[in-house]
């Protein structure tokens, strides 16, 4: 037989998919096993939303949408929306395209912008499917890596040494998955100034920007002076509405590179579901009451567990700005991040995400969700407080 795709080959199976497969064996094997390596809001998707979707399909929105990026009224709802909260100008017509999920849309920015070789620089610990995804598109992956004990900072400085000549865009995520950090206007400024002077884009996932703590403020880099033109912006329905199995995300940017963008989606996926789109219209122009609650809820889970998990000996927590994991690390342990999260699996029957899945910079650490239910969050920490100990020898 010939030799399947060396490209698709090379990308690594998900870490985090893994833990969960594993986590899920011992399940049905009968073992209590708290889930904490996941990444879906424990809420149900709120019931006018729903019934939103119930009342298109019973209307016949079950073909092809047209336009296939999107139906006009979500489209429109998009641009309201951007406008109103992120600042930034979309026109319906040609700056949006709507994609089954916001997985997709990163995808889609980063097909749209690489020719083969190009690099393309993220800020690790960063979200699995980053890396994959650059790859899948053609090109290199280049990580800045950032350090904890500096809270992930990104400075103009530390971005500068992994530009080159062949770097084509800077991808971001803010907040981040799975450190929490909301990038500050500061650092929104030196990643501009860098982009500005190297004539960069900006790829910027914001799925988890309604997920922000204190005083933390979200910004979105497109508004930025300048930075509209060479921005494309990710967006989507999953973690703020509770909806990631509707599969509901966005791109937005300059008419251009949209342009391109709605063609590629066009000739791959097609479009997002016609009904999830009528639905997610509902979502973004009807009460929004719920989402402030549902942060409220992650806000209180936070300072739950970040004060318990600080309490225990070996592990260190320090708090998260946004989004809705906790990354600690584990300095009373000799064992490295997938040690330690073999170890809470089968010792303490927690599953967590090991760290060296978000990049080397991760190694030390397991990412825990706190999108989960309370109750379970208390579970775990008393599992933690009396097992802690197995995970602290070598
Ligand atoms: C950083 C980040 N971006 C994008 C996504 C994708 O979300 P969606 O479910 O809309 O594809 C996720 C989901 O976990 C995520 O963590």
């Amino acid at each position: 037989m010939k030799d399947i795709s060396h490209l698709v080959r090379s990308i690594p199976a998900s870490v985090t998919l893994a833990v969960n497969d594993k986590a899920k064996a011992l399940q049905q094997a009968g073992q209590d096993i708290i889930a904490l390596a996941g990444g879906d809001p424990d809420f149900p998707t709120p019931p006018h939303i729903v019934e939103a979707a119930f009342q298109a399909i019973q209307k016949g929105a079950t073909h092809y949408p047209a336009p296939m990026k999107g139906i006009m009224p979500l489209l429109e709802a998009i641009a309201v929306k951007m406008e109103q909260e992120n600042h930034l100008h979309c026109d319906p017509r040609t700056d949006i395209v709507v994609t089954p999920g916001g997985k997709w849309a990163i995808y889609l920015a980063l097909a749209a912008l690489i020719n083969p070789g190009d690099e393309i620089i993220y800020l690790e610990p960063v979200w699995v499917s980053y890396p994959p995804m650059i790859k899948l598109a053609g090109g290199q992956p280049v990580a800045v890596s950032l350090s904890a004990a500096d809270n992930y900072r990104i400075t103009e400085e530390l971005l500068l040494t992994k530009v080159t000549p062949f770097t084509k865009a800077i991808m971001l995520n803010t907040p981040s998955n799975p450190t929490g950090r909301v990038l500050t206007w500061e650092e929104l400024k030196a990643i501009t100034k860098v982009a500005i002077e190297h004539d960069l884009y900006i790829i910027s996932d914001e799925i988890y920007e309604k997920l922000v703590f204190d005083d933390h403020k979200h910004i979105s880099i497109g508004s930025l002076p300048a930075m509209g033109e060479r921005t494309l912006t990710i967006n989507g329905l999953s973690k703020a509405y509770a909806m990631t199995g509707w599969r509901l995300g966005w791109l937005a940017g300059p008419t251009p590179i949209m342009k391109v963008a709605a063609r590629m989606n066009s000739q791959t996926v097609s479009s997002a579901a016609t009904f999830t789109m009528h639905a997610a219209v509902a979502a973004l122009q009807g009460p929004q009451d719920f989402v402030e609650e549902m942060r409220l809820s992650y806000l209180v889970r936070r300072d739950f567990m970040v004060k318990a998990l600080n309490e225990i000996e070996g592990i260190a927590c320090q708090n998260v700005e946004g989004a809705f994991y906790l990354f600690p690390s584990f300095p009373g342990s000799k064992k490295d991040s997938l040690g330690l999260a073999e170890a809470l699996l089968d010792h303490v029957g927690i599953a967590g995400t090991p760290g060296i899945a978000f990049g080397s910079s991760g190694e030390g650490h397991v990412r825990f969700s706190i999108a989960t239910a309370m109750g379970d969050l208390e579970r775990a920490v008393e599992r933690l407080a009396q097992s802690a100990h197995k995970l602290m020898d070598a």
